[in-house]
């Protein structure tokens, strides 16, 4: 390796261990995999951190419903997913979990050093709580009255709480992002972050009391610290930071790149960094903020029952044609969605057809027409300059041929740079495609020459000799560049080609003429041809629809028979509905039960227009207490079946005013 280009820390987020990964998950983290063995390989001293964040009232709820303490059900899905990790053979430096002391201890730290700055003081928080995001939300936060950041119904709370200053920091924030665009990005995410908070930002609320799986609040241990300053600080507490062990800290730190989801930037480039700046500690260098793996009906999510289980996909394809699917077909920092029939494809064309063929095909024909032996480099087209051809023909067709050489040799050698330059922009799929463009080449160069042909004359031993070995140095630049990847594959090309005994280095893909005397060894095809319909077919089986699953639904906390037995569920029919007069938000309906008409407002302006509601027959929660909405009287509420996308009335057949029971 060439003399170290410094440091390079790099991190994923720290996952939930609330349920087994899905491939969403994988996704980040194969990214970041790639991009630590690319550092490496191109001569940093790379740190890669990635962990999991154990706390908060989500987990002690499903703990709770499993009959086990949260530390035991941590430790049994954290195992889960260290295993996984290793199966997809992801080259982390260090794992750190929020439960271990060493964080915990240190988070205190973080938590009092702040303190003593004058950042955080004691209130009362009122507001509106997401449990599944551990969030806290303002009325003019909520998007449709439900979370922002995931859709779901948000409960009113209250409590005794410490505040961290985040208002104080509002300016500093502002002129982050404005002066500092490399800070985050996407540019898009970069904008969305600066409006956000010039709108404002109000102080943060930072401790717990409703829960108690947290780490205590050092002045005061009827409170846990907020999930998310628990978890944020798992960046610096790994590194030793703040503490006597801080030479990883004074290596590593500023981490070169925090690398999240576009849901958690706000946390990462808000909170983070003014948590950083009450410390007087450097902020990360950059976060990059990236987009979702989709399902073709929305979000993959485990409520919905309709995860991608990356160890099935392992088991049936590889880790590396996963991870080549992963980085290879999605575009950093836009969405981008998952189905089995793009990702066979890939694996098909560019896979076993692209690459396994080059790999298969010429080592076969080294065997074939040279006992196996890589041949040296090649000398005859020297011999071009002197030799004189009479026959004219015969002279263009070499010259022609030796064109063919100096592209595939121009393509090979310049990859490299060309690679470095799209990993710089954190384009996987650009540095890949580059890397098939010399692939393609090299299968284009095995047709354009055809060494078949050539074998067939032995005045052409030269030219089929000049001809397997540009094939063989173009097959060792494709086994290095992919390394940092698919470094199995990578190996395995290399085992084939006589060069197994020596790990990949980068320079040497700017380097042409490097082999000759290898002995090749055909092994396995490297990716096996698929078979499209098939594989569809029995994937299909297995995502669900062959296996019924039963995942139970995340719900609010269980209620008694006595509770559910005090409403009165009434039939009822819309007969008008309008707008309010003073809330775009708001419709006001006019509904018969029976004998009796009244007035129900509720917030669906923005998902029905009023004469689309006339006429339906609905459940009516009729006995709810009245209230005012701006102004006029809602009696009763409607029900209404929302999947976080579709959203619809629960209507009925039967006749107005009837009971439901
Ligand atoms: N625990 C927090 C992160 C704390 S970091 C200090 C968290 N955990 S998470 O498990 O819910 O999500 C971890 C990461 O997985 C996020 O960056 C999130 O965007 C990512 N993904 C979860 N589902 C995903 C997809 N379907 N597609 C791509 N990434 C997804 O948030």
């Amino acid at each position: 390796m060439t003399q170290s280009k410094g440091t390079y820390y790099i991190t994923t987020p720290i996952y939930y261990p609330s349920s087994n990964l899905h491939i969403g998950h994988t996704y980040c983290t194969v990214m970041t995999d790639a991009m630590a063995r690319f550092k490496r390989m191109v001569g940093y001293d790379v740190r890669f951190l990635t962990g999991t964040d154990e706390h908060g009232q989500k987990i002690q709820t499903i703990a709770d419903k499993q009959g086990v303490t949260p530390q035991a059900y941590v430790d049994n899905v954290v195992d889960g997913i260290k295993e996984l990790w290793k199966t997809m053979e992801i080259s982390y430096d260090d794992f750190i979990r929020t439960t271990e002391p060493r964080h915990v201890e240190r988070v205190q730290k973080i938590f009092m050093k702040i303190y003593e700055k004058g950042d955080i003081y004691k209130g009362e928080y009122e507001g509106l709580y997401c449990t599944p995001c551990e969030s806290f939300w303002t009325e003019s936060q909520l998007a449709d009255g439900k979370c922002p950041d995931c859709g779901r119904p948000v409960q009113p709370a209250k409590e005794e709480a410490y505040f961290f200053k985040l208002s104080k920091y509002q300016d500093r924030l502002i002129d982050l992002f404005e002066n500092n665009p490399e800070f985050l990005q996407p540019d898009t995410r970069r904008n969305e972050m600066l409006a956000f908070v010039k709108q404002g930002l109000e102080d943060l609320c930072i401790s717990r009391s409703t829960f108690d799986w947290g780490v205590p609040v050092p002045l005061d241990d009827k409170h846990v610290i907020y999930v998310w300053l628990d978890a944020l600080s798992n960046y610096i507490t790994a590194l030793g930071y703040p503490g006597e062990e801080h030479e990883l800290y004074d290596k590593y730190w500023p981490a070169d790149v925090h690398l999240v989801g576009k849901e958690i930037v706000r946390f990462h480039t808000v909170i983070w960094p003014a948590m950083l700046m009450s410390m007087e500690v450097p902020l990360p260098k950059k976060v990059l903020g990236h987009g979702w793996l989709l399902l073709e009906g929305g979000k993959m999510s485990k409520s919905k029952g309709n995860v991608v289980d990356p160890v099935k996909l392992i088991e049936r394809y590889g880790v590396d044609a996963l991870k080549y699917f992963l980085l290879r077909e999605y575009t950093f920092g836009q969405d981008g969605v998952f189905t089995n029939e793009v990702m066979l494809k890939r694996m098909n064309y560019d896979l076993a057809n692209d690459l396994g063929n080059l790999v298969s095909r010429t080592v076969s024909m080294i065997e074939k027409y040279n006992d196996g032996i890589v041949p040296n480099a090649d000398e005859s087209t020297k011999k071009l300059q002197v030799e004189l051809f009479d026959d004219q023909e015969k002279l263009a067709a070499r010259k022609a041929a030796v064109a063919t050489d100096t592209d595939l040799k121009k393509i090979a050698v310049g990859a490299a740079q060309k690679v470095e330059d799209y990993m710089d922009k954190f384009q996987f799929n650009l540095a890949l495609e580059e890397i098939w463009i010399l692939i393609r080449r090299a299968n284009k160069y095995i047709d354009e020459n055809a060494p078949w042909v050539l074998a067939k004359d032995e005045v052409n031993k030269e030219r089929l000799n000049a001809v397997l070995h540009n094939l063989a140095e173009a097959i060792r630049i494709v086994s290095v560049l992919i390394y940092p990847f698919m470094h199995t594959t990578s190996k395995e090309i290399r085992k084939q080609m006589g060069l197994w005994f020596a790990d990949p280095i980068w320079e040497d893909a700017l380097e042409f003429e490097m082999m000759g005397g290898e002995q090749v060894k055909k092994g396995d095809a490297i990716f096996p041809r698929l078979d499209i319909e098939k594989e569809l077919a029995e994937l299909e089986a297995m995502q669900g629809n062959g296996e019924p699953q039963n995942i139970p639904l995340e719900l609010k906390p269980e209620i008694e028979y006595a509770d559910f037995d005090k409403i009165d569920f009434r039939v009822g029919m819309i007969l008008s509905a309008e707008k309010h007069p003073k809330a775009d938000k708001l419709l006001v309906f006019k509904i018969k039960m029976g004998t009796e008409t009244r007035q129900v407002i509720s917030g669906v302006a923005e998902r029905f227009k009023p004469e689309e509601c006339v006429g339906r027959k609905v459940i009516v929660v009729a006995n709810l207490k009245p209230r005012a909405l701006r102004g006029l009287e809602s009696k009763g509420m409607l029900l209404f079946a929302d999947n976080g996308e579709k959203f619809e009335f629960v209507t009925t057949e039967a006749e107005d005013g009837n009971a439901v029971r």
